[in-house]
């Protein structure tokens, strides 16, 4: 095998540097580079060399016309999880607004994770200084999703039905060396999970075929100077992800 060009160190060091961008500049992205970090992306893995996912990628009024339409539903569903009777019942009436694809990623977490996850939420609204209770300031800063933080390019990752989650395997180790190409050009990135409620409005933009769902959207962009971009989510230890042995 042919010898690494980086030191272990620069690996642990470069990979450890990706974090997760939130707030991105509108300076545009060449094509070539969209292209060149899927490429990398597909260095990755993948079950029986099948590559079970596609990429959508938008841009300019496709990316535009995808994001009004999330600001709207968002706004529908929004009012009514914190606003009165009327909102609530629109909603009910109407279901504009609600998922229509991914229903279970609506659903709790299950007890083990939702420590992890209740402290990601607290430590990033801690740093944006939105207080615990306050839906309205905790919704507006989700809106955010649905502007792909200001990207120029957001990606909508499809998987193959059929695999099920080795498809979705295939499409995280894809995601995982494209975000760091990303990365070592100077681009940031976002996994996206907040988008993949509303599969259609995507489906309305792009040919998809029935054979995919859709999992996650990407953004991608040059990071701004803003402070959600400082957020270091918790790592946890290698010791929190092994069993341990049977006594
Ligand atoms: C599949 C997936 C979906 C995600 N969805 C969202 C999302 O909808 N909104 C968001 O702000 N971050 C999202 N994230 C980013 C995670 O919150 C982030 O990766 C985690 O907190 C670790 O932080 P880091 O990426 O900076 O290391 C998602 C990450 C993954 C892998």
């Amino acid at each position: 095998m042919k010898k690494s060009a980086i030191t272990p160190e620069q690996f642990s060091s470069f990979t450890a540097s990706r974090r997760s961008t939130r707030a991105f500049l509108q300076t545009p992205v060449a094509p070539e580079l969209i292209e060149q970090i899927i490429t990398d992306g597909m260095t990755s893995p993948s079950w029986s060399n099948t590559r079970p996912f596609l990429v959508a990628v938008a841009t300019d009024e496709v990316k535009d016309r995808i994001s009004a339409e999330f600001l709207k539903r968002w706004e529908a569903l929004s009012a009514a999880r914190v606003g009165g009777l009327i909102p609530k019942i629109r909603l009910a009436l109407t279901r504009y607004g609600l998922p229509t694809s991914n229903y279970s990623i609506t659903k709790p977490y299950e007890p083990d994770l939702i420590p992890r996850s209740q402290k990601v939420g607290r430590d990033l609204y801690g740093l944006l200084g939105i207080k615990r209770g306050d839906k309205v300031a905790r919704d507006a800063s989700w809106a955010e999703n649905y502007k792909f933080f200001g990207a120029p390019v957001e990606l909508f990752v499809f998987t193959h039905k059929s695999l099920g989650k080795f498809a979705g395997s295939d499409a995280g180790l894809f995601m995982q060396s494209l975000m760091l190409s990303a990365h070592s050009r100077g681009l940031g990135t976002c996994a996206q999970g907040a988008v993949a409620i509303w599969e259609d409005v995507i489906r309305k933009e792009f040919d998809v075929p029935a054979r995919y769902s859709l999992l996650c959207g990407i953004a991608v962009g040059y990071p701004s100077d803003a402070v959600v971009n400082t957020f270091q989510a918790e790592r946890l230890p290698a010791s929190a992800m092994t069993v341990p042995r049977k006594k």
